[in-house]
């Protein structure tokens, strides 16, 4: 998100304090963040909390010192989203009946950017029809509003009209600060390892952490696309905005694989699954016995190779991933003839900084006409950027061949 600007307007409600957590969020995602305050909400919050986390001046005041006298005009036109988080009823009913008597009302009557409301209230207060209506009004005029949470309120009450957490409210953020270049497009995408059950309390797997799939996965939601996770286990959460199917097994993720893949544009199997399986699954615990005990394995369906060489069934843009640890362009270039795949992603995974469990991955992409891409050690975020990018021109040329 780096470049992308973002003004807070922050309003007077309890729920201000979670908004300098989503200061210290947008910026963790290099987004530049600028602070507006109303009067009220410095009841709650000090401008100066505000100021320590994003190192930019707060504007409270429109006639203070703070900056200068065309900030109201400016900061809502030459920023790319304004975020109102806590919105309370009052403000709402200002935005929605053109109402400017402080900075933060002028600016966003002023604005270009889109604006994104986030109301947090007392259930009664959100539920009245008056601030329905006004809310009504806000999204028919393209403000785009997060519904409020449900649970405990401050003020005692039970129901809607908790403020978003910062995690939900800086996710529907990076995706309006994203092209939507991938709507339209249905991706499935796999991630994580498989587990094969030796016995109640042991199985066979791997080292996959699930970050590079769920990387892929979260940047083509973000992208505007239609995605599929289907993950082996892992610690991570799903991204929100996706379809999840939680597998186990090599067989779990085949079956599921195969049931999402009708419709699909584009498919990409970031998921290291398991290439044998113990032949037998004990019903009990193995007890401990003699000094060696064999364990005969069997072969997992090739789920890569099965989609390749149905692929004319079911079109679709098919990308693989090759962990090596040796010969790593001349083992992938293998694995792609032989899955019959248009791209494949090599990453060498004896490396300390890049394949399995790091946040950041090294990779060479290898297509079907030879071309080799070689990039520079990136995030597992910008990798999967990198990776979404390559797939889609696959498909445009694709589609005007
Ligand atoms: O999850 P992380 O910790 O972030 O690590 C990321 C990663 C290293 C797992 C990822 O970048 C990666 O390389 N994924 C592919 C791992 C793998 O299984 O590679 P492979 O070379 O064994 O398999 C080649 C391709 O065939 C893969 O796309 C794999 O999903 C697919 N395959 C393999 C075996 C099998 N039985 N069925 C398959 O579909």
């Amino acid at each position: 998100m780096n470049g992308k600007e973002v003004i807070l307007g922050v309003t007077g409600g309890i729920a201000a304090y979670k908004s300098a957590e989503l200061v210290r969020l947008l910026m963790e995602d290099d987004i530049l963040v600028k602070v507006a305050m109303t009067k009220s909400a410095t009841k709650f919050v000090t401008p100066l909390t505000f100021e320590a986390l994003s190192g930019e001046s707060v504007i409270h005041d429109m006639f203070g010192q703070e900056g200068t006298a065309i900030d109201h005009i400016q900061w809502g036109q030459e920023s790319d989203l304004i975020i109102i988080a806590p919105a309370t009823a009052n403000f709402i009913g200002k935005m929605a009946h053109g109402i400017g008597d402080d900075f933060l009302s002028t600016c966003v009557l002023a604005a270009t950017a889109k604006i994104l409301v986030c109301p947090s209230m007392n259930t009664r207060m959100f539920e009245n029809p008056a601030v329905q209506e006004n809310l009504d009004l806000l999204k028919k005029r393209g403000f785009i509003i997060m519904e409020p949470g449900q649970g405990a309120l401050a003020c005692g009450t039970e129901g809607p009209g908790r403020l978003p957490e910062p995690d939900e409210i800086l996710q529907q953020a990076r995706k309006l600060l994203s092209d939507q270049d991938l709507s339209g497009l249905k991706i499935l995408i796999t991630a994580g390892p498989t587990t094969e059950p030796i016995d109640p309390v042991r199985y066979i797997s791997n080292r996959s952490s699930g970050k590079m799939g769920y990387a892929l996965a979260r940047a083509a939601t973000l992208r505007g696309a239609d995605v599929i996770l289907v993950s082996g286990p892992t610690d991570l959460n799903p991204p929100p905005g996706l379809n999840f199917c939680q597998v186990i097994t090599a067989e779990d993720m085949r079956r599921s694989v195969f049931e999402n893949r009708s419709g699909c544009d584009i498919i990409i199997k970031a998921a290291a699954v398991s290439d044998y399986r113990p032949r037998d699954h004990a019903a009990q615990k193995i007890k401990k016995g003699p000094e060696s005990l064999s364990l005969e394995l069997v072969k997992n369906p090739d789920i890569l190779t099965e989609l390749g060489s149905t692929i004319e069934e079911f079109p679709a843009v098919l990308v693989g991933f090759a962990a090596e640890t040796e010969d790593l362009v001349a083992n992938a270039e293998k694995k792609l003839k032989s899955k019959n795949l248009d791209m494949i992603v090599a990453n060498d995974v004896s490396s300390k900084d890049a394949g399995f469990e790091t946040d950041t991955n090294r990779v060479k992409i290898i297509y079907s006409d030879g071309r080799v891409d070689d990039s520079p050690l990136m995030t597992k975020d910008k990798v999967a950027d990198l990776v979404l990018d390559r797939a889609k021109a696959i498909r445009e040329a694709g589609l005007e061949g």
